[in-house]
């Protein structure tokens, strides 16, 4: 089963991604993950993202198109995977076809997940990110066992650069304008499940089971 998840910065992507690798065994493949990888060991794709990824702009659509096509060349996925944060703009979405027919998969499921631009500040803002693993914890909603550690790895938890005050502002009006179309032209698919965001974590992991059991 290959996945889309969508929804705007802070809607919880990477938090129902790990539910989804635990529960059906899927590989999470996020372009925000790969990305910071890249920067902290300064590969060519790292050097090119860092000034757009600080200022919370898209990464140009020819380097991020490239990079997950090598991803997905170089990589096995036996039950399938859940792609976080890609497609982000209609172009991308376009070249995902003709990446999925020239390498023989479809998508299964493109799940939105819904909620108000201005409930996510506070979810950004608590977020803290495992320096190791990238597991996501909220100092508020998803706090760690021990304050600063990862309970999956031990690691240290840090806040993203691009958490600024401007840089979320920048990451929303980006999502407006380049993302959000990408509701549209999935629903003109008929290929899109609307999820509400705004819901506990449980339930919100609740509704998307259900969603593709259904499928
Ligand atoms: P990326 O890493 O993809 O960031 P994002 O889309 O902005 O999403 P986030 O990771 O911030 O949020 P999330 O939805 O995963 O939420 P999370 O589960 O952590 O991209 C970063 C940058 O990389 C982009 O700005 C761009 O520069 C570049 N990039 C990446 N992909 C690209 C592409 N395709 N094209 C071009 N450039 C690209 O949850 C957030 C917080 O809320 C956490 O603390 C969590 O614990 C908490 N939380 C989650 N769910 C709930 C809930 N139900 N209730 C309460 N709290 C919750
Ligand atoms: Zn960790």
């Amino acid at each position: 089963m290959n996945i889309i998840l969508m929804g705007p910065p802070g809607a919880g992507k990477g938090t129902q991604a790990a539910n989804l690798v635990k529960e059906y065994g899927l590989t999470h493949i996020s372009t925000g993950d790969i990305f910071r990888k890249a920067l902290k060991e300064q590969t060519k794709y790292g050097v090119i993202a860092k000034y757009f990824m600080q200022f919370g702009h898209l990464v140009p659509d020819d380097y991020t198109i490239q990079m997950v096509r090598e991803y997905l060349q170089e990589n096995e996925f036996s039950k399938g995977f859940i792609l976080d944060g890609f497609p982000r703009t209609i172009i991308q979405a376009r070249e995902l076809e003709s990446i999925a027919k020239e390498f023989g998969f479809e998508i299964d499921a493109v799940i939105n997940l819904d909620i108000e631009l201005d409930r996510l500040v506070p979810r950004l803002s608590g977020r803290r990110t495992c320096k190791e693993c990238g597991a996501s914890y909220h100092i508020e909603y998803n706090p760690p066992k021990v304050e600063g550690i990862c309970d999956v790895c031990g690691g240290e938890l840090y806040q993203r650069p691009d958490e600024s005050e401007d840089a979320v502002k920048v990451r929303l009006d980006t999502y407006e304008k380049q993302t959000r179309p990408l509701i549209d032209y999935y629903t003109m698919k008929g290929q899109i499940t609307n999820i509400n965001g705004d819901q506990s974590m449980e339930y919100v992991f609740k509704d998307i089971k259900a969603s593709l059991e259904v499928k």
